[in-house]
């Protein structure tokens, strides 16, 4: 492993030190929120080996998937591959990304298994071996994918701007974004950004959230939305000992493909949820403070009420008003201060 070549290093890390989850050193890559229940049936159907080299940090697993084509960037032993499987069901599609080998190996050999287990005629699930920073030498077309998940791996990238072009040069229009990863409070000093125990364990790479927000601003997507955040312990001395100083959270982010504002603007636009989203009768949670109560209009901003009307959850909402009259700025969320989003999930392990 050399420190001059991050991509060599991430690739030993991943293909070589590590052999399961146990062998991490922080909670950075490891799941810290509880997931729903309906969702953990379905990891109890993936398979062994597989869920042993899980090294995510969150569940990017959103809802209303069914019929979906999915990619999942650094899919690993492709652990959410699986379960995204179910979730798109048969006549949906997975495609799982990797540029480590020894990773690909372990999701490759279990597809059959998944496939003869799920009662699928077809398989719905292809891995690929290659870079996230470019889709295209990988055959991902212009506007042909409906959702793109990531787990825990564009920190790692180092060329994100690249990874996030690429994400939404991919996606259709109204497609959506919806990803796990790991956020700094402050920019990673320089020293420290190649250690390749940092790097491997997704600290040395964390984004700062304010410069994610601009790189996101640059890209065209000035308003995505924070599903979840939870805070990562640096369980391991030495790696406390180098990069204690620094607050590490989890974070979930949801990001739409649409042409949305950079402030939400009230257009006296109301929204209102059917409740027919599976696994979701009671509620949908768009993001840690929009929170749609079945049947209860929600007064909305222009931007959400476009994240729901031109995207999949089109179907699952009453939208009332138009954008014809303006009523000024729209108080959508408290501001922010902290250069992190807050806590929304406690911690459960
Ligand atoms: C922390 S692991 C997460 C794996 C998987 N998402 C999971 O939840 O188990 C990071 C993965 O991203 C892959 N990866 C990192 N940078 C990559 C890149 N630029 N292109 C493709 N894969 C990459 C690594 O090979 C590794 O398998």
């Amino acid at each position: 492993m050399t420190e001059h070549n991050p991509t060599e290093a991430i690739q030993s890390y991943y293909g070589q030190t590590l052999q399961s989850s146990e062998d991490l050193k922080t909670s950075a890559c490891c799941t810290l929120t509880a997931m729903p229940k309906h969702l953990q049936v379905l990891l109890a159907d993936v398979h062994p080996e597989v869920s042993e080299r899980f090294y995510g940090c969150g569940s990017p697993l959103p809802p209303a998937l069914t019929g979906c084509t999915v990619l999942d960037l650094g899919c690993g032993s492709g652990r959410d591959c699986y379960v995204l499987s179910r979730l798109v069901g048969e006549q949906g599609r997975v495609i799982g990304v990797d540029m480590t080998a020894g990773q690909l190996v372990v999701a490759t050999a279990h597809l059959d298994w998944h496939q003869q287990r799920y009662g699928y005629a077809q398989g719905n699930v292809e891995f690929r071996l290659g870079h996230i920073e470019d889709l295209a030498a990988l055959g991902i077309a212009d506007n042909s994918i409906d959702v793109v998940v990531s787990n825990c791996v564009i920190n790692l990238s180092a060329d994100k701007p690249k990874v996030l072009a690429e994400i939404f040069r991919v996606l259709k229009p109204g497609g959506e974004l919806y990803f796990s990863d790991v956020y700094a409070d402050r920019r990673i000093p320089d020293a420290l950004r190649h250690d390749p125990v940092l790097l491997g364990e997704c600290l040395a790479g964390a984004w700062y959230w304010e410069d994610f927000r601009r790189m996101m601003q640059a890209l065209g997507c000035p308003d995505m939305r924070v599903v979840s955040a939870t805070p990562i312990t640096l369980d391991d001395d030495e790696v406390a000992d180098k990069i204690g100083m620094v607050n590490f959270r989890s974070v979930t982010v949801r990001a739409f493909k649409l042409p949305l504002e950079d402030r939400c603007e009230d257009f006296g636009q109301i929204a209102v949820y059917h409740g027919a989203i599976p696994n979701h009768i009671h509620a949908f949670a768009l993001d840690d403070h929009h929170l749609f109560e079945t049947g209860k209009p929600l007064r909305v901003c222009g931007n959400t009420a476009d994240m729901l009307a031109l995207s999949r959850y089109s179907p699952y909402f009453t939208l009332i008003g138009n954008k014809t009259t303006h009523f000024g700025l729209f108080d959508c969320s408290p501001p922010n201060l902290s250069g992190l989003p807050s806590n929304t999930v406690a911690a459960c392990c």
